[in-house]
């Protein structure tokens, strides 16, 4: 049997950080007098910081300088980051630990594929960061999803087929991008919204070890 990788998404799959990104991001477009609602915030799902705050910047028909936008970037970030340094392991969304240390004894690949620059920091805070092969992130990619680059390099990584690799995500670009890479695409939240996917689940405590047991056995 081969092994197979199984590569979670960060933010909204291990994590709820999308109430962080808002607080920071609406703080960050009160500055420029701009409104951002809660709808909004949920179409930057997965969407990487840069492409997030030019979204931003045209709901409000924003026009800056290069040099602003960049002020605005780091601001942004320096006041997400208070909030990720208050986090710790009760973060974690129920059943993920459970869920990584199953597939850890099963002995399957574990990888990170996020969108985050943050990612490894926010790993360490909760305490899980041992508990993957291999971490991908915002750091390591050009293209953002739905481009599957960032699962395609997790892939490349650990020398697993794309086939035969599972992915967990919790945006439609991300399970776009999973899809792009012709892997098994899980999503992690509502089935309306993640149709796209190959199974759906609301979150890990509905997926139990004979539905792992399969994939691992497929
Ligand atoms: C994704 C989040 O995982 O990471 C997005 O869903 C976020 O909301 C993106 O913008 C980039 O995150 P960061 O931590 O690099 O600003
Ligand atoms: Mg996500």
């Amino acid at each position: 049997m081969t092994k197979k990788a199984f590569i979670f998404d960060l933010d909204g799959v291990i994590v709820d950080t999308a109430k962080y990104h808002f607080l920071a991001w609406k703080k960050l477009a009160a500055t420029i007098g701009v409104d951002f609602t809660k709808q909004q915030n949920e179409q930057l799902k997965g969407v990487s910081r840069v492409k997030s705050l030019e979204k931003i910047l045209a709901w409000g028909n924003k026009t800056i300088t290069e040099a602003e936008f960049a002020n605005l970037m780091a601001l942004k970030n320096t006041d997400y980051l208070t909030y990720i340094d208050k986090m710790d392991e009760q973060e974690i969304l129920p059943d993920v630990a459970k869920t990584l240390d199953f597939l850890r004894d099963k002995k399957q690949h574990i990888a990170l594929g996020s969108a985050s620059k943050n990612a490894r920091m926010i790993l360490e805070k909760v305490n899980i960061l041992e508990k993957f092969d291999i971490i991908v992130d915002g750091n390591d990619v050009t293209k953002g999803k739905p481009d599957p680059e960032v699962f395609l390099k997790a892939a490349e990584h650990l020398n697993v087929p794309n086939e035969h690799c599972v992915v967990f995500e919790d945006a439609v670009a991300g399970i776009q991008a999973a899809n792009n890479a012709g892997m098994i695409s899980i999503g992690i939240g509502e089935k309306d919204i993640l149709h796209e996917a190959d199974y759906v689940f609301t979150d890990f405590t509905e997926i139990d070890i004979d539905f792992l047991n399969e994939l691992i056995s497929r």
